[in-house]
């Protein structure tokens, strides 16, 4: 692997790394059209067609182009059940790339979780993490166990300019260790912390939890999903790693664990699939096991032959320099525009997404009327762009009560991989801007239906 780009001095334009071979229309609708369906969605975004989002930021996940390269692969693909030379490849890549023992494929990454609690995780014990993703923290408390959030207090702060805001607090961690050490079945760590505004976690930390977690014997998990926008961040951002190859550090990152769930939908640049890895024999063996009973043969865990292809090769071009650069440089591009414009956003901006401070920027809606999803509807209205509220909606509720607020209120601007351009990223920032100058007029929302668990996806509102 070649050494970081350092850009030209004299070049200040970061461009996409890539040409457009294949292009795929989106279509615009009108004011009075998007007002009509959000109406007919609920006030949910995730019920909408995708025909009618014109710029969809719902996530990155899944949500990436695939090079040339992967879909050459794909056309390579084995699709054999047992042994799929395809599987042989993957595992080469997973085995380099994170280096443990086991790889265990699964369809996506909440299936790595499930697998991985389902046979670590008993009632009445509780998992730490800095945060938890929701997904985790669902299959966690379906498993009957607790999901505890130990960030750094600095990581609550939507303003804090803390370069690593997804930090584990590590004197809490050692604090819950001292005191139930027996009911914490393993230690999880999500790079970057999603949930807390896609803030990166320094390697000093994560060395740090792995030391502590291997003097204590308690197993330690990476929820691995954006490692390389992770890895990236410490090389620009941690004094002691600058400039120390992004491909290195990973590497080093993914061997501080014992073990790391992963969705290759993410920074495996990979329309679907995931994996576990661990060096635990016996683990593997009763994980392998209840593979086999819910996702598939342990070759290909839920993935097609041409999927396992994809992420072999997406991997790899997710640890490239240039195209790390000009991810970060996009990301960060959003968020500086916004700042400038007065849009209060998560600081400093995070990996794959831009997160609006929806409390601050309609404080006149409180929050058991979700003011993120408020923000939500009204981007969709002025602009087309879908966005996803992470805050009361997501959050909130659930068997306390309906009316119980989360900690912060963001709408989530999620940039989907090697996608869009900056004229689409401008687009997005007009319409953020517009929607900033009435956010006056922006309304509360009521929640009419109620899903019992992960209400977010399904949950149906009226606005006051
Ligand atoms: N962990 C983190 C940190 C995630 O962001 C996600 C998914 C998962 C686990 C679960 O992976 O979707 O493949 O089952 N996050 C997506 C998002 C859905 O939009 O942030 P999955």
């Amino acid at each position: 692997m070649s050494e970081p780009t350092v850009p030209e001095p004299h070049y200040r334009t970061i461009i996409e790394p890539h040409r457009i071979k294949v292009v795929e229309p989106i279509r615009m609708t009108t004011r009075a059209e998007r007002t009509a369906l959000l109406g007919r969605a609920g006030f949910n975004l995730f019920t909408l067609a995708a025909d009618d989002v014109l710029i969809d930021l719902l996530t990155d996940s899944g949500t990436a182009a695939m090079s040339a390269e992967q879909w050459a692969a794909v056309v390579r693909a084995d699709e054999s059940y047992a042994g799929s030379r395809s599987f042989f490849r993957f595992e080469a890549a997973v085995k380099d790339i994170f280096g443990h023992q086991h790889v265990i494929p699964t369809h996506q990454g909440r299936a790595a979780e499930r697998i991985l609690f389902g046979c670590t995780v008993r009632p009445g014990q509780v998992v730490p993490s800095n945060n938890h993703f929701d997904t985790t923290r669902a299959n966690i408390e379906f498993a009957g166990a607790e999901a505890v959030d130990l960030v750094i207090a600095e990581g609550r702060v939507p303003s804090s300019q803390h370069p690593f805001k997804g930090n584990m607090d590590v004197a809490r961690l050692e604090a819950l260790l001292a005191a139930r050490k027996a009911d914490v079945p393993l230690v999880m760590l999500t790079v970057t912390n999603n949930s807390g505004g896609g803030q990166p976690v320094a390697l000093e930390n994560i060395r740090a939890v792995s030391a502590l977690c291997r003097r204590v014997g308690v197993p330690f998990f990476l929820d691995a999903c954006r490692f390389a926008e992770n890895a990236f961040f410490i090389h620009q951002r941690e004094p002691a790693e600058r400039g120390r190859p992004v491909g290195e550090i990973a590497r080093e990152m993914l061997r501080l664990a014992d073990g790391c769930t992963m969705s290759a939908k993410k920074d495996g640049m990979a329309n679907t699939g995931g994996f576990i890895v661990t060096d635990d024999d016996a683990l593997a063996q009763r994980m392998r096991n209840l593979l086999i009973l819910t996702e598939g043969f342990p070759t290909y865990g839920g993935m097609a032959g041409r999927d396992l292809e994809a992420i072999a090769q997406g991997l790899y071009e997710a640890l490239d320099p240039d195209y790390l650069t000009y991810r970060a440089r996009s990301t960060a591009y959003l968020g500086e525009r916004l700042l400038a414009a007065g849009v209060p956003i998560v600081e400093p901006p995070g990996g794959h997404a831009i997160y609006i401070d929806a409390a601050q920027l309609c404080p006149h809606i409180p929050p058991p009327q979700f003011p993120g999803q408020a923000v939500v509807c009204g981007l969709y209205r002025t602009g087309g762009i879908r966005s996803v509220e992470i805050g009361s909606v997501m959050f909130g509720g659930g068997q306390n009560s309906s009316a119980a607020a989360a900690r912060l209120e963001l709408v989530r601007l999620a940039i989907p991989r090697r996608v869009y351009t900056q004229s689409h990223i401008d687009y997005v920032v007009e319409a953020a801007v517009e929607l900033f100058a009435q956010r006056n007029k922006l309304r509360g929302l009521r929640m009419v239906y109620e899903p019992p668990v992960l209400r977010h996806f399904t949950a149906r509102f009226e606005e006051i």
